[in-house]
């Protein structure tokens, strides 16, 4: 479908930006990447292969712009965040709607210096940008409800499933649940529950599949709401609490052990094995995604 009339700047040019900008020129958006750096630039433009024709390359943000949005999706630091989007405001028209594609920081924080927060507002893309169907769409305390609701049609044209938060929490509701799981995860790890290589095994073939299907609350309508609070009942004191996180994460980090990018995690990876994966990963979401979308959910709200 084409986008003729919709005109698109996405600021810094890394991961996030890269896949931002080819969905949006796969969808016909006129769109301009920004970015300070210009060897990221150049990866970038290499990176969106034949893509890269329709989009423009900058590493200066264009005074007088009238985009209908602009992306922000640098560096997630706060000081940096309120930098970019502080230059933005001053760049566009007092129409543009500005997003942060934050992975949790308060909208409010990122937004605390702009005249105009009413059409500033999150939201929070997935890895790859161009394929993951999901956009938290986070208002900060002073986002007009029509800012909303313009960029979740925004959001529909490009393909998108746009999911609007009521309020906004530190790390949104999916790196909330993200993070959940995985401070459980290094807990059976450290004490030595499990190895790696099965804990990975039981949760993408057993909650990983189903959760392609259904939503956890779908699904425990399915399974039974008694039998899931019979075992939260005597299951929850046994879980992992902490406040702060696991040793083994802080050791891994400490070392090195950064993951795929820097050779080892909690496996070990060479640029080979970690280009081949991220190729596989892009096809087989796009399957599992159709799929997904088929299977539509049953229940009524
Ligand atoms: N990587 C992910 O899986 C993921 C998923 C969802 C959301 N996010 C969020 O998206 C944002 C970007 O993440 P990423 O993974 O693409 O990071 P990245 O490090 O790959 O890219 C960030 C880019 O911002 C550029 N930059 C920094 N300051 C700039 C400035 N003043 N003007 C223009 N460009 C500037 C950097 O040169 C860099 O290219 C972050 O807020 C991150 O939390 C990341």
């Amino acid at each position: 479908m084409q986008h003729d009339s919709l005109q698109a700047v996405v600021v810094g040019a890394g991961t996030m930006g890269t896949t931002l900008a080819k969905l949006m020129a796969a969808q016909g958006v006129h769109v301009v990447v920004v970015d300070t750096n210009p060897q990221v630039l150049e990866a970038s433009r290499l990176s969106m292969g034949a893509g890269a024709a329709d989009v423009c390359f900058t590493t200066q943000l264009e005074m007088n712009q009238t985009p209908d949005f602009v992306i922000e999706s640098v560096t997630e630091n706060i000081a940096i965040k309120q930098k970019v989007v502080a230059q933005i405001e001053a760049s566009v028209a007092d129409t543009t709607i500005i997003m942060t594609n934050t992975s949790g920081i308060f909208i409010d924080d990122i937004g605390s210096s702009l005249r105009l927060p009413q059409r500033f507002l999150g939201t929070h893309f997935f890895n790859p940008a161009d394929i993951v169907p999901t956009v938290e769409v986070v208002p900060g305390s002073h986002t007009e409800a029509a800012v909303v609701e313009t960029a979740c049609r925004w959001l529909k044209q490009l393909g998108k499933r746009p999911a609007v938060l009521n309020t906004c929490v530190p790390g949104f509701v999916a790196n909330r649940i993200q993070h959940a799981i995985m401070r459980e995860c290094l807990s059976l790890l450290e004490k030595g529950v499990v190895e790696a290589e099965a804990l990975d095994d039981i949760v993408q073939y057993s909650i990983g599949v189903r959760m392609a299907l259904n939503g956890p609350l779908c699904q425990r309508d399915l399974n039974g709401l008694d039998i899931h609070l019979n075992i939260a009942r005597y299951l929850y004191p046994d879980l992992d609490s902490r406040d702060e996180p696991a040793a083994l994460l802080e050791d891994y980090v400490a070392q090195g052990r950064l993951g795929a990018k820097a050779g080892r995690g909690f496996y070990r990876w060479s640029q080979e094995s970690r280009a081949q994966h991220q190729t596989q990963e892009r096809e087989s979401l796009q399957r599992i995604i159709a799929i997904a979308t088929q299977h539509e959910q049953k229940g009524e709200s």
